[in-house]
């Protein structure tokens, strides 16, 4: 399909961002990505995208990576500062509105709702959103449910461990189905104004989702659940500062659920196909 629109993905570096890059450049758009490092990007993507430099708390970089889009895709994350999405995300939709940018399609997460704000990931999201919505901007909102591709970060050396009680099923969804239907929502008129959740077509507890990858890609792990409580005296008297970074969020999943419905979204997209098990194969030999 020849496309002469051009789309800015900000965040396109990412994890969940360089899939979308990649399915809007394949489906024939012209694809600019935004990036703090660009001549690593330069490196990764080739002379297909055009790399430009910025970053989202500089404006003016903002409002020069726009001119001559017809839309922006946002994939962030602020690690450590959580409210550097929402920061970011209210400069890129007052930038996008300058710009006239026709669509604007966000990453958020299918947790996020009001009564979750108590999160501060949560709040910046909601809040992202919000800007976005006001902004008077067409756009498609993602709520995705986990993405295999996080299992691997579960996994240190031969251990793999989930922390807390994690007792709810979340629909693992695999990037590359998800970055085609943000792709197919840039085609589809039906899409725009829209929060889009997105499921894979399976359910998983978490222990479940690990158990299933390690025994495919890693069988010579060991995979436990380490209650929250253990978690927390381990990163402390091991001063073990990624762990202890990443309790509240556990804290945060042993509460929340998935609740949204993905009928709507797979009518308009085409609903996601690939399950955990093809997933894991696919990854055998590629983490080793
Ligand atoms: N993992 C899951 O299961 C899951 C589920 C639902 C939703 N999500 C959401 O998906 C989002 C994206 O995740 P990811 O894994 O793709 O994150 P990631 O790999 O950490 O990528 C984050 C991106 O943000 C960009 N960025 C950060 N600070 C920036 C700044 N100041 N200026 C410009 N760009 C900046 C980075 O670009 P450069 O470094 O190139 O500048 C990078 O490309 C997150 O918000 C996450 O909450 C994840």
């Amino acid at each position: 399909m020849l496309n002469s629109h051009s789309i800015l993905v900000i965040g396109g570096t990412g994890m969940l961002g360089e899939p979308v890059a990649r399915s809007l450049c394949a489906d024939g758009y012209q694809v600019r990505v935004f990036t703090r490092t660009p001549d690593k990007s330069r490196a990764k993507f080739g002379v297909d995208y055009e790399i430009v430099a910025g970053n989202i708390e500089d404006r003016l970089s903002l409002d020069a990576a726009l001119k001559g889009c017809w839309g922006v895709h946002i994939n962030l994350d602020g690690g450590a500062d959580p409210d550097l999405e929402r920061r970011g995300v209210e400069n890129i939709a007052h930038s996008a509105v300058k710009a006239g940018i026709e669509r604007i399609s966000y990453i958020s997460g299918a947790s996020v709702r009001e009564e979750n704000c108590w999160f501060e990931g949560t709040r910046a999201k909601f809040q992202a959103e919000a800007a976005i919505r006001a902004s008077g901007v067409p756009y498609m909102i993602f709520k995705p449910s986990f993405f295999m591709e996080s299992l691997p970060r579960y996994v240190r050396g031969k251990r793999a461990s989930v922390i807390g009680k994690q007792a709810h099923p979340w629909y693992w969804v695999a990037a590359r189905d998800y970055a085609r239907m943000v792709s197919k929502a840039y085609a589809t008129p039906e899409a725009v104004n829209k929060d889009l959740f997105i499921q894979g077509p399976e359910a998983y507890t978490m222990l479940e989702a690990l158990k299933k990858y390690c025994a495919i890609v890693h069988p010579d792990t060991t995979v436990s659940s380490l209650p929250l409580w253990v978690a927390a005296m381990i990163a402390r008297l091991a001063r073990q500062k990624e762990l202890q970074n990443a309790l509240p969020f556990f804290r945060y999943t042993e509460k929340v659920r998935e609740e949204g419905n993905s009928k709507e979204t797979n009518a308009l997209l085409g609903a996601p196909t690939t399950t955990l098990g093809q997933w894991c194969k696919l990854q055998v030999g590629k983490e080793q």
